[in-house]
């Protein structure tokens, strides 16, 4: 059994809305999977669902081959969450805060403490472990976040957004501590918004939109599969000569107009193509290269930018 986590057709309505339709997922033993996908594809309703917080409409969650359902503590046991919005107490210290958190996973006496110990040197925060956690900077409250999320050595961690409005300081910190966990052979699921993160973090990666998984791979294969090499051009000159130089271009490549830019993949190279677009008297302002990418890969396959997070 090497499948740490297994989403068999689960989804959740919430009244007529069906935030998630039917999801089928495998995380394997000692992988980071990464999800991503715009505001409100569904990605923390996922995780919550995976992670026993929300009661599923249909479908079936395993953990390290536990059936949710069937054996709520013993799934919930071996995995451990970092959600979106901060998970912690501010009146009491880091160790309080662990000690509630590691209680609730059952570990008690010598136990708990060497974990505690463990999870605080993890994040970097024993220095301050006293400390109440409302004089935290917001970067250390993060990181206390996800203290709390791994105190009990969990089989699977999932973490959502873990470094949303971080000071990059603390984000780098928050980020090197996720992979040194899976180096450590954690199984780790990771929701971001920052592609450059899941393209250094993870192996695999899986887009959801719209409640549904449009795509999963590793990001070799979704670049090669989804992505496509283009330019983006701006020409001058009369209307006439614009679209007959559009027209042109379309005979030596994929022609789109895209927010009055001219997006083109060329199918034979791209010397053709400016000579098509300059051969009717139209000139060519700007042309710019789009390298292929997991960015340019989630653009076609959602049709947002995963930036678009406002
Ligand atoms: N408690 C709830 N009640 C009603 N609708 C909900 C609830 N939670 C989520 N939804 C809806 O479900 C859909 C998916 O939301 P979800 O939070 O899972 O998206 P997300 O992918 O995590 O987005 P983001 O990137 O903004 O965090 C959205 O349309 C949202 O409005
Ligand atoms: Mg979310």
């Amino acid at each position: 059994m090497t499948t740490a986590l297994s989403l068999r057709g689960l989804g959740k309505d919430y009244g007529a809305r069906k935030a998630v339709h039917a999801l089928d997922l495998d995380v394997e033993r000692g992988e980071c999977l990464g999800l991503l996908g715009p505001n409100g594809a569904g990605k923390t309703t996922t995780i919550s669902m995976a992670c026993g917080v929300v009661t599923p409409t249909r479908g079936t969650i395993a953990i390290g081959g536990i059936e949710l359902a069937r054996d709520p503590h013993g799934a919930k046991r071996k995995l451990g969450l970092v959600p979106q919005q901060l998970a912690v107490y501010d009146e009491l210290s880091a160790l309080q805060n662990l000690r509630y958190f590691g209680a609730l996973y059952g570990l008690r006496g010598d136990e708990l403490a060497h974990r505690i110990d463990w999870a605080l040197g993890v994040v970097g925060l024993r220095e301050r472990a006293t400390d109440i956690v409302k004089t935290y900077s917001g970067g250390m409250q993060r990181r206390l976040n996800l203290a709390s999320g791994i105190v009990h050595k969990p089989e699977v961690l999932v973490l959502d957004e873990p470094t949303v409005g971080v000071d990059p300081q603390s984000r780098n910190h928050i980020f090197e501590t996720v992979k040194a966990l899976q180096g450590d052979g954690m199984t780790i699921v990771y929701t971001s918004h920052y592609m450059e993160e899941v393209e250094a973090l993870c192996d695999r990666v899986a887009i959801i939109d719209g409640g549904a998984i449009v795509a999963v791979g590793t990001i070799a294969e979704l670049v090669a599969e989804h992505s496509q090499r283009g330019v983006a051009v701006d020409l001058a000159g009369t209307p006439e000569q614009v679209a007959a130089a559009e027209a042109a271009a379309a005979a030596h490549g994929v022609v789109e107009r895209v927010d009055g830019e001219l997006r083109i993949v060329p199918t034979a190279g791209l010397a053709p193509v400016v000579a098509a677009l300059e051969s009717t008297g139209a000139t060519i302002e700007r042309i710019e290269s789009h390298r292929a990418s997991l960015e340019t890969a989630f653009l076609a396959l959602t049709g947002k930018t995963l930036r678009d997070d406002a």
